[in-house]
């Protein structure tokens, strides 16, 4: 049956940060959802038919759900671990944490927890990173697939510099990772992301392992780390000394082009940024965490400016939130620190069709079209008290959206939609209870 959606629709066509005409905002819209695909979108005096069920969600915005293009499902015990800088961060907290997810139902419950809590924040999609244990992995496919989610993820290839209980060898890392996308990649909405977790703790001959399966599987995403942290570059240089710089390492296992994820790309030379612009590979600014590890911050406007597409991601759990609206505020703070605005409208293009871009997908999910698969998030400006006072004296959408990213969290998220699915408030379910 066709379900007609009533309320204040925004999708954007085009970056705003680029062209002027770059959002389509309709007052008194609809969007009409069919089998799970958009079928309509336009005016509801235009759109409303007898036989439509209707769901009416004035005076709420409706968008494209949110897309986090980088984030840890393991690490959901992580975030908020206080007093340390990124190689500290990991071996500290990260790395026994993760080691948890070689118990099945341990995984099994994570995953669960995390993407309910990706749902509650209004996060449609995420690529994300799982624990090197490949039973981490499929506990999260599954899950995804439980919920009709377009979920990228992949475990992580490590082979050193990590306690033995998170260490695979080149050949077990690569029959896993084969045998994972066998199960798992291209099977309803989910997507394997070959996941070498950074230089640091892969060898030589598992970065050849990945090169290797990257290049049995063309148009695989590859995600993984690059120049996050000052330690983190001198260690990798160290250990891959024939390297012109950190990018030389993936580049030299043939780990670059546009379906490539490279969280958090820092603190780069301008060679490293022109080769990341011609092979279009993509930089995922990860603003919360930059901030929480003091990691340091992004350039985002100089490698916008240089041609790299460029994502935006929580990285929880070294990232400090779910919320994309969250990572919205930090990615303004951290331009602010630099002298720099991101307006409001390029803010949430970002966290949608821009990060869609960052994927690849934007054929499926980021925008509001019909065709498109019917991932929705519907944002609520009045959600807490301070929220709706400030809301009194907001006169423009970009103001709207600038109050949203500022003060709003999952508080603001009234619902999700995943497929043309209520998720949020899916009977079941109460308020992210783990399941
Ligand atoms: N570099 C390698 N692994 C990680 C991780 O789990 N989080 C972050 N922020 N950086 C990393
Ligand atoms: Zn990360």
């Amino acid at each position: 049956m066709k379900t007609l959606l009533r309320g204040r629709v925004l999708s954007f066509h085009a970056d705003p940060s680029e062209t002027a005409d770059n959002h389509r905002y309709i007052e008194d819209g609809a969007v009409v959802i069919d089998g799970g695909r958009i079928s309509a979108v336009g005016d509801y005096a235009a759109l409303r038919a007898e036989g439509l069920r209707e769901i009416d969600h004035r005076p709420h915005l409706i968008l494209p759900g949110f897309i986090d293009p980088h984030i840890h499902f393991p690490q959901v015990q992580v975030i908020a671990s206080w007093g340390a800088q990124l190689l500290d961060w990991l071996n500290g907290y990260t790395f026994p944490a993760e080691s948890r997810f070689a118990d099945e139902s341990h995984a099994i419950r994570m995953a669960n927890a995390f993407l309910d809590l990706l749902i509650d924040h209004g996060t449609t999609t995420a690529s994300a990173f799982c624990s090197v244990h490949p039973q981490s992995a499929d506990a999260l496919f599954a899950a995804a697939e439980a919920r009709g989610m377009a979920m990228v993820a992949g475990k992580v290839m490590m082979d050193r510099n990590a306690p033995e209980s998170l260490s695979d060898t080149p050949q077990r890392g690569y029959d896993e990772t084969k045998a994972l996308i066998a199960r798992w990649h291209g099977r309803g909405r989910l997507r394997y992301a070959i996941s070498p977790r950074f230089a640091i703790t892969s060898t030589p001959e598992q970065m050849q392992a990945a090169g290797a399966l990257a290049d049995e599987h063309p148009g695989l995403h590859v995600q993984t780390h690059l120049s996050e942290n000052r330690d983190e570059i001198d260690y990798t240089l160290s250990l891959y000394p024939g390297a012109r710089d950190y990018l030389d390492v993936y580049d030299g296992y043939g780990l670059l082009g546009p379906h490539s994820l490279m969280g958090h790309a820092i603190h780069l030379s301008p060679r490293e940024v022109a080769r990341m612009a011609e092979t279009g590979t993509r930089a995922i600014h990860c603003p919360t965490s930059n901030m929480f590890l003091g990691s340091g911050l992004l350039d985002a406007e100089g490698l916008r400016a240089s041609g790299v597409p460029l994502g935006v991601a929580t990285d929880v759990g070294a990232g400090t939130s779910y919320s994309m609206l969250q990572t919205l505020d930090a990615a303004y703070k951290a331009a602010q620190l630099r002298g720099c605005k991101l307006h409001p409208l390029a803010a949430f293009h970002w966290a949608t069709r821009g990060n869609a871009i960052a994927l690849g997908l934007e054929d499926r999910i980021g925008t509001l079209e019909p065709g498109r698969d019917a991932d929705l998030v519907v944002l609520d400006a009045r959600a807490t008290p301070a929220m709706a006072m400030r809301l009194e004296t907001v006169e423009t959408l970009a103001e709207e959206l600038f109050l949203l990213q500022t003060l709003g969290d999952d508080r603001a998220i009234a619902e999700t939609y995943v497929a043309g699915r209520p998720m949020k408030s899916r009977p079941g379910r109460c308020g992210g209870a783990f399941w």
